[in-house]
């Protein structure tokens, strides 16, 4: 079984000959299935971006969502969109929708949007303004102690589930691969080459503690197996091993240069 893993991919800012040149360069790769850890498109154009990609390549597209992907929409709208999209049609599968997928008898694949829950570092001393505080509707809010306390809540979903399905996960697979969009930890928020300091005014925006704290238990609860954490949203490629059996692997991106960020022959 060999997958190929995408993250930030931004097809909004790529025309209908760049993406398909893109994709072509993905097919050489000969994958069974891809992995897309969100930034996909925007909130208009996702849907019909996955489906597109999956019957272009002929394969199976497993994908969470990135902020980017909201934008000109909602939240809960575009999940509601992409779990009824997940229902009927094959070939496309929103993580959180699909539950626990077997990629292998040995490998399961998990995986949630998650959200930059500003519970690392000083949300409210941090001078950032993301663009998802104009172009998501339901984070236009002017309070930023609201706004704090919504991208909470947002984590708090993605840790909440991860605590439900990974555990369902780990009682059936040796090893478990699990997609988020932002990073789970702190150590795993790269900028070029380094991870961010707590002081970072990037981080609180840039990392979903609540999924780090959820993976560190179960890690910790199930020892004997493997789990492997994928995530982008911060544009900057890194490394990290949390517990001897939970790496975070963050993959890097420029805008209009999509790339194949990894292959795993499993
Ligand atoms: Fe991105
Ligand atoms: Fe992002």
């Amino acid at each position: 079984m060999r997958v190929a893993w995408l993250t930030d991919i931004h097809f909004e800012f790529l025309n209908k000959a760049q993406i398909d040149q893109f994709l072509d360069e993905v097919a050489q790769h000969q994958p069974d299935a891809l992995l897309i850890t969100g930034d996909i498109a925007n909130a208009k154009t996702v849907a019909s971006t996955v489906q597109y990609i999956a019957l272009k390549l002929i394969k199976p597209v497993y994908f969470v969502l990135g902020n980017h992907d909201f934008y000109g929409g909602d939240i809960e709208p575009v999940r509601a969109q992409m779990a009824t999209l997940t229902r009927q049609k094959r070939g496309v599968a929103w993580m959180p929708a699909a539950g626990v997928v077997e990629l292998t008898p040995h490998v399961a694949l998990v995986g949630h949007d998650g959200w930059g829950d500003g519970q690392y570092g000083d949300f409210m001393a941090s001078t950032i303004m993301l663009n998802d505080y104009v172009h998501i509707q339901s984070l236009r809010l002017a309070d930023k102690a609201i706004l704090m306390q919504k991208l909470n809540q947002l984590g708090v979903q993605a840790g909440d589930y991860l605590r439900g399905i990974l555990p369902e996960a780990a009682r059936q697979y040796p090893q478990v691969m699990v997609m988020l969009h932002p990073p789970p930890f702190q150590q795993a928020c790269w900028y070029q080459g380094k991870a961010s300091t707590w002081d970072d005014p990037f981080l609180p925006h840039f990392t979903c503690k609540a999924a780090g704290d959820a993976l560190l238990d179960v890690a910790d609860a199930y020892p004997h197996v493997t789990f492997t954490v994928l995530c982008g949203h911060v544009h900057s490629s890194g490394e990290v091993q949390m517990r001897p059996n939970l790496r975070v692997l963050t993959g890097g991106a420029e805008y209009e240069q999509p790339e194949v960020q990894r292959i795993f022959d499993l």
